[in-house]
């Protein structure tokens, strides 16, 4: 819980996907048309890591099963049901900071 620093904005490019492990949680840190997404590094379908999978119009793709997860309301396609936790990421000049419920 509460807010970490995850590094700076450099340090991720655009249309990136990447785990990272925040305050003993798993996350995948999302870069997309200059938005920043936090989310859980779990599928909400059989809960395999995310960070494995890819973006695609706005949604991390699970490879596994092919769920899709809308980065903006974390809603997602069969066959997963249960939407998708996404966590507030500020950035702070070059910094940057996710907070964790
Ligand atoms: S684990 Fe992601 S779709 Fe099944």
């Amino acid at each position: 819980m509460g807010r970490h620093r995850v590094g700076s904005v450099a340090d991720f490019s655009d249309e990136s996907l990447t785990a990272l492990e925040v305050g003993g949680q798993e996350l995948v840190l999302v870069r997309h048309q200059g938005a920043w997404y936090a989310v859980p590094d779990r599928c909400t379908h059989a809960r395999y890591p995310l960070h494995d999978g890819s973006l695609d119009d706005g949604a991390i793709v699970c490879c596994h099963h092919g769920a899709r997860f809308d980065l903006e309301t974390g809603r997602p396609t069969m066959p997963a049901i249960k939407p998708l936790a996404r966590y507030p990421v500020e950035v702070e000049g070059d910094a940057l900071y996710v907070t964790l419920p």
